[in-house]
């Protein structure tokens, strides 16, 4: 008896010490994993074009090559926002020069546009116009703005990096649980427009269910075109001209004249540092990275990782922060070609001293006494998101979009894709809210030839001057706070990609005064939020996604938000045949 009670002890110490072990494994005690590597790594919102990127990185493509094939191929496969008829934004770390730049290619306003363009008669804002009409799409910038980046940084040629997405157009993709919802669920207004309902509908407007296989000829066929003809064919030649027709026949403004004005940007991004650590992120026309830089300046003011993942502590000062840097987002921030906008004052650590000293740590401050800034006289549902490092560290961290999902609902007719509602992210009328609820004014009020202000937030992390990790999402709105928590969460809690990513989240935009909390946070915290004076609003999912690349203790990990099915983080491999 004695005997056998000595061995059990003893095995149960030994069972522990293995869990110790086990636990001790670096990374190992996160609940959420991300995906290892050892040649670089992919992450995008679809799996089909991941394993295309990791394919191209595979065949010694640059991180830049990877980003221009997972583009194409996304809009094949999530024609809700991967696109050729919308617009983004690339942030590139080149790691030969051990520089970061990015490339702006934004959508731009048509030569005809005008300020009051959205109203009717009576001087409401029609929003139909702005978000279901052929006037809704200003010119579209990725052909031009992939192959900008590709012309400096490729190393395979442009017509590999098409091929993929011409295959996949011209065989069909299989229908994925992700992509049949979200048709089926778009179906009215994606039959509003006849082409629309051809390319992505079984005859008699019914949509493609799970498994079953959707073939676009018309879209491999324009691809084609740009992979034989680079972009001369989608601002000037073939494809404009359906595109042209198209507006010609739907009342829209883009003519032959605002496709080749159209110029996508080399803007030099913004930086910042956040307790120790540098951060590199796209300037305007985005307001994403600006405020993103905002946002951690004032938080450096608060103990943020003492307070705790998920405490009402951190959730209230995250709280206050947003209300603040989406104040002055409604105010100072547009197109910077149009209006100067005052980047330095709002990423100063000045201003975020003076925001921070607003703050009061027990009660909410109504949106109604919080305004935008002041600054200095003197100073001038639907993204996605991919990012890509590879074996060099290069690394991309690339958003684009159609604006909201499907865009405008409107196809080219004879050219199988669909194009952008972006004319909506414009200020249609001051003290009118846009789709995500955003208000803004003049830096913002739609002109000719002028990018709509976005909140896309591509993003890359440094540590010790090299690139740590890159990460951006989806998200109207939300992208910009999104994108701040899966920072704060790495950075000042010490989680893993995997584990920030998949944590709950919240979000608050100034208006409306409300905070949006994903379910998740605990009902402690909610309470304690709700006593100092929140409006606390618990949904499922705040709709964004997290795509997320990184490179920690010589491996390449990768994480895809486990908030949207199908997504997927992809390592490229490296085959070695025995006896080579
Ligand atoms: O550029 C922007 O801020 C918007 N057009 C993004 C739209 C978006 O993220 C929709 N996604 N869920």
């Amino acid at each position: 008896m004695r005997c056998w009670f000595g061995i059990v002890v003893a095995l149960q110490v030994a069972l522990a010490a293995t869990i110790a072990n086990a636990q001790s494994i670096a990374g190992y005690d996160e609940v959420h994993q991300p995906v290892y590597g050892r040649f670089g790594m992919v992450a995008v919102q679809n799996r089909v074009p991941a394993e295309i990127g990791a394919r191209v990185l595979e065949d010694g493509g640059s991180a830049v090559d990877a980003a221009v094939a997972i583009g194409f191929a996304v809009a094949v496969t999530l024609p809700r926002a991967g696109n050729i008829g919308g617009g983004g934004f690339m942030l590139i770390y080149d790691a030969a020069t051990d520089e970061a730049i990015s490339v702006d290619y934004r959508e731009m306003a048509p030569l005809t546009a005008t300020r009051d363009m959205f109203l009717d008669e009576s001087g409401n804002v029609d929003p139909n116009l702005s978000r279901s009409s052929h006037k809704a799409s200003a010119v579209p910038g990725t052909v031009a703005g992939l192959y900008l980046a590709h012309q400096r940084f490729g190393k395979l040629p442009w017509r590999r990096l098409v091929e993929p997405a011409i295959e996949l157009a011209r065989n069909g993709i299989v229908v994925t649980h992700d992509y049949a919802t979200t048709m089926a669920r778009n179906q009215p207004r994606n039959c509003r427009n006849e082409a629309t309902c051809g390319y992505f509908y079984k005859p008699g407007k019914v949509p493609y269910e799970m498994g079953e296989r959707l073939v676009q000829a018309d879209l491999a066929n324009t691809l084609q075109l740009i992979a034989d003809q680079g972009p001369d064919a989608f601002y000037r030649g073939a494809i404009a001209q359906k595109i042209v027709a198209e507006m010609q026949a739907g009342g829209g403004l883009i003519d032959m004249a605002s496709l080749a004005a159209y110029k996508p940007v080399w803007r030099e991004p913004l930086r910042g540092n956040y307790r120790g650590y540098d951060l590199v992120v796209m300037p305007p026309s985005s307001s994403g990275g600006v405020h993103v830089l905002q946002a951690l300046n004032i938080l450096e003011h608060y103990p943020i990782a003492a307070m705790g993942s998920g405490s009402a502590d951190e959730a209230h000062v995250l709280i206050e922060v947003m209300r603040l840097i989406y104040a002055d987002r409604s105010e100072h921030l547009g197109d910077p070609d149009f209006y100067p906008v005052p980047v330095g004052w709002l990423s100063s650590e000045k201003y975020a001293a003076e925001l921070a000293a607003t703050i009061d740590l027990r009660k909410a401050r109504p949106s109604t006494e919080v305004k935008p800034g002041t600054p200095p006289a003197a100073e001038s549902e639907d993204t996605t998101h991919y990012s890509v490092i590879d074996a060099d560290g290069n690394v991309v961290s690339n958003t684009y979009t159609l604006n909201t999902s499907y865009g405008s609902g409107i196809s080219v007719r004879g050219a199988g894709f669909l194009l952008n509602n972006e004319m909506e992210d414009f200020v249609s009328k001051p003290g009118v809210a846009n789709v995500f609820g955003l208000l803004g004014g003049e830096a913002n009020a739609i002109e000719a030839n002028k990018r709509p202000l976005s909140s896309m937030t591509p993003v890359i992390v440094f540590r010790d001057g090299k690139p740590w990790f890159a990460t951006g999402s989806p998200g109207g709105a939300r992208i910009i706070s999104t994108v701040l928590q899966m920072l704060v969460n790495v950075m000042d809690h010490g989680m893993g990609i995997a584990e920030a990513s998949a944590v709950p989240r919240l979000h608050h935009q100034w208006y409306p005064d409300e905070v949006l909390v994903e379910s998740g946070y605990g009902p402690d915290t909610i309470r304690m939020l709700e006593g100092r004076g929140h409006t606390v609003k618990t949904t499922g999912s705040i709709n964004t996604s997290l795509q997320t690349v990184a490179y920690q203790d010589g491996k390449f990990l990768g994480a895809s938000d486990p908030r949207r099915p199908d997504s997927a983080a992809v390592a490229p491999v490296r085959t070695h045949v025995a006896g080579d």
